[in-house]
């Protein structure tokens, strides 16, 4: 019997690509571009289900031209480039990979705080720019972390890792806003309150985003949100471009409304908003908040075992939508 034919949008690991080649024939992307829609239409023709990361939209167009498909598995745990009612109306299974990046990104989250309140990335420019002439009793002077009000907002999973880094690891206090409450024992274990968006941007020292993109959360986070922080917060987004109105940002950077941000997902990235690279109070990053190593692998396999096992068993591991 013919084994089933698959695609593979990105570039992954070569002993994850393995394991895919002992279950379905392959069509691979090692050279790694990021197809245009139409390209990615082209080369899913004939294939019943496909690997892809956050970069491939998988939309009504593409699943109409695509009829044969029936399971795409993210390798991702935010799925926001799938448009999964209409997967669920052509019968396509969608999957991701929550669990696995959990404790990774929310280490990402407390480096980018770290690394914003205490101003790493500004400095290390100046010292590498041959400006270090003295040592100064302000110079670089940071905002505290430990001891510090921490506000979550978005407390799935890896909020709450931050939350428990933050309030054992830093002695921070912790308060989050999430659109459902925890249960009283996870509240308990990760020494979080919950309060209002409001109340959390008035009173936060860092502010950490963790939601997941939708359209109710696109610009969590405008200008109206930044004027009511304090001008010594921080504020970090390692969730989705999107989530923060990027522009408004910019501007509240530069007029110092707000002391500084962590900045690891752009709205329409790769590309960054000019203004935002103009500014020296934000750390900017490229979306590496789940990248180690041991982290990507497992994402990768768990998006392969997707597809592994809704072929072998009938069922995917961590479906969307069945
Ligand atoms: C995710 O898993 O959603 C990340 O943003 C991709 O690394």
């Amino acid at each position: 019997m013919s084994k089933p034919s698959i695609l593979v949008a990105r570039a992954i690991f070569p002993e994850v690509l393995q394991s895919l080649a002992q279950v379905f024939e392959v069509e691979s992307n090692q050279a790694d571009e990021v197809w245009s829609a139409a390209e990615l239409n082209r080369r899913m023709q004939g294939k019943v289900g496909a690997l892809t990361t956050g970069s491939e939209r998988i939309d009504a167009a593409l699943l109409q031209a695509n009829p044969q498909l029936r399971i795409v598995a993210n390798m991702a745990v935010g799925f926001n480039n799938f448009d999964v009612p209409a997967m669920t109306a052509a019968g396509v299974v969608a999957s991701n990979t929550p669990d696995v990046l959990t404790e990774t990104t929310a280490d990402f989250g407390f480096a980018l705080l770290m690394a914003t309140a205490r101003r790493v990335t500004e400095s290390e420019h100046f010292l590498r720019a041959g400006l270090w002439t003295k040592w100064s009793y302000d110079m670089f002077a940071g905002a505290e972390v430990h001891g510090a009000t921490l506000g979550i907002i978005g407390m799935g999973r890896i909020g709450q890792g931050i939350a428990r880094r933050g309030a054992h690891g830093f002695g921070m206090k912790v308060i989050y806003h999430n659109r459902s409450r925890l249960s009283a024992e996870l509240e308990a274990e990760c020494k979080a309150t919950y309060v209002s968006k409001e109340e959390l941007l008035k009173t936060a020292d860092h502010v950490v985003l963790v939601v997941p993109y939708s359209a109710e959360s696109h610009h969590t986070i405008g200008a109206a949100e930044l004027a009511q922080m304090k001008p010594s917060a921080t504020l970090v987004n390692i969730a989705r471009g999107g989530i923060v109105d990027d522009g408004a940002l910019a501007q509240a950077l530069a007029a110092k409304q707000i002391a500084a941000a962590g900045i690891d997902v752009f709205e329409g990235e790769p590309s960054v908003h000019p203004d935002l690279l103009k500014v020296p109070n934000v750390v900017l990053t490229p979306h590496i908040a789940s990248a180690t190593i041991q982290t990507r692998r497992a994402m990768a396999q768990l998006a392969a075992d997707n597809l592994i096992g809704f072929f072998t068993q009938g069922q995917a591991v961590t479906p969307l939508n069945t």
